[in-house]
């Protein structure tokens, strides 16, 4: 038996915490610092990194690291320098992450379909560039941003202002130092995730997240407000286009460039008139995406973790999935993806428990035995249901018994999956 420490305190690392623990080979999951939802919390975060190596060391623990910031700050490299296990990318390989404009770059020179693009430092000549097109922009600052560094323009002057916002206001400080513009596409939007381990990666479930803040996809994007899985936009044939054209075409190329990428690598994909293009990798999982795809998992994901961090991906089986459909609906506190208040007491969290549902905690904790916010995303309520309508149906069904003063969640989520089935 071995003990898991799982970084990170967001839904995505509750989902990825609770799944593990239900592995026959894990004693103790402990999160470091984790939330209201979670157990066994250690009250180190994510980024202190000689920490949470004395911490593993003492409690003999395999690692599995959930968020962006601590990979970019080469968690991965350091652990391995103390022959620790960790599951997870390097922090040069994690740059497909987090840097925009490595990733464009390694997309074009590999040949991975992805929209065109420029990128500029100086907000002159990114001006005249976007006045030089013909056709929308999205405007990427190039490092980690918490979700916000992507802007989606609707013409010209949003183009010019974000410009404005980066290079000149500096909103983003250094991560907004250098930008990508490319070429906006308007088509369907899903998410890819593939498990990795240098040289194999073999395909998670396929989700569809929800990035605005608004019903429809209105509003500014968030982190993300719901997710579902499987998603009928990725169809099976599109499936194995992704998974040859884009996971292994990058995997391949990784490796050759000698960045062996092991984790789960994400890519956010367009499809527009069967066409496919790369949005953007992620060198993690996806929040919420992992909460409906953990739901549906049948597969001991210790063993693949451990496998990722061995390199013997390719000795096991494909993933064994539930032949339902998992929903996850973001419960959060009014006022995000900007301010909002915090501490607000969480009631009828008790009176969710069917086997089919679960709430997996974000933005909470716990005080005198009570759940109070603390984040933006509160909760993420994820149900199976037989159908996408029902796993729906029993998602809102659950979310309606919790509530708090300032809580929000949009009220459709799923719905865009309806017309794909
Ligand atoms: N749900 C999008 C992300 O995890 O970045």
């Amino acid at each position: 038996m071995v003990n898991v420490l799982v970084v990170g305190s967001g839904g995505r690392e509750h989902a990825l915490g609770w799944k593990l623990a239900q592995s026959k080979q894990v004693d103790t999951v402990f999160f470091a610092p984790g939330n209201g939802g979670t157990q066994n919390n250690i009250p180190i975060n994510p980024e202190e990194i000689d920490k949470l190596i004395e911490f593993a060391t003492n409690n003999d623990c395999f690692t599995v690291v959930g968020p962006e910031a601590p990979l970019s700050k080469g968690i991965v490299d350091k652990f391995t320098e103390n022959n620790l296990g960790i599951f997870g990318p390097t922090k040069e390989a994690a740059q497909l992450e987090s840097s925009k404009i490595w990733a464009k770059q390694f997309m074009q020179r590999n040949g991975i379909p992805t929209a065109p693009f420029g990128i500029f430092d100086d907000a002159k000549e990114a001006r005249q560039y976007v006045e030089s097109l013909n056709y929308p922009v999205v405007i990427k600052a190039d490092g980690l941003a918490a979700g916000k560094g992507v802007i989606v323009c609707d013409g010209k002057q949003d183009a010019l202002t974000a410009i404005d916002e980066m290079l000149v206001k500096n909103t983003f400080g250094s991560a907004g130092a250098s930008i990508v513009i490319e070429k906006r596409i308007d088509g369907i939007e899903a998410s890819y995730i593939a498990l990795c381990d240098g040289v194999t990666a073999i395909p998670m479930a396929t989700s569809q997240d929800h990035k605005r803040i608004f019903d429809d996809d209105k509003g500014p994007n968030t982190g993300g407000m719901g997710a579902y899985s499987p998603t009928g936009v990725i169809t099976e044939e599109l499936a194995q286009k992704i998974q040859k054209n884009v996971i292994e075409k990058t995997i391949r190329a990784m490796k050759k460039e000698g960045i062996p990428f092991k984790g789960f690598l994400y890519a956010g994909i367009m499809v527009k008139d069967g066409e496919l293009y790369v949005l953007e990798y992620n060198a993690r999982m996806g929040d919420p995406e992992c909460q409906p795809i953990m739901m549906r998992m049948g597969s001991d994901l210790y063993e693949y973790l451990l496998a990722s961090y061995h390199g013997t991906l390719g000795l096991l089986p494909q993933i064994t999935w539930k032949n339902q459909t998992a929903v996850c609906v973001v419960l959060a506190s009014k006022g995000y993806p900007d301010s909002y208040p915090k501490n607000e007491t969480i009631l009828g969290l008790d009176s969710v428990n069917d086997n089919n549902t679960m709430v997996f905690h974000a933005g909470t904790r716990r005080e005198d035995g009570q759940v109070l916010t603390n984040g933006g995303r509160v909760l993420g309520v994820t149900a199976l249901g037989t159908t996408l309508e029902s796993a729906i149906a029993n998602a809102y069904l659950a979310a309606q018994k919790i509530q708090w003063q300032s809580k929000y969640c949009r009220m459709d989520i799923g719905k865009k999956g309806l017309a794909f089935l």
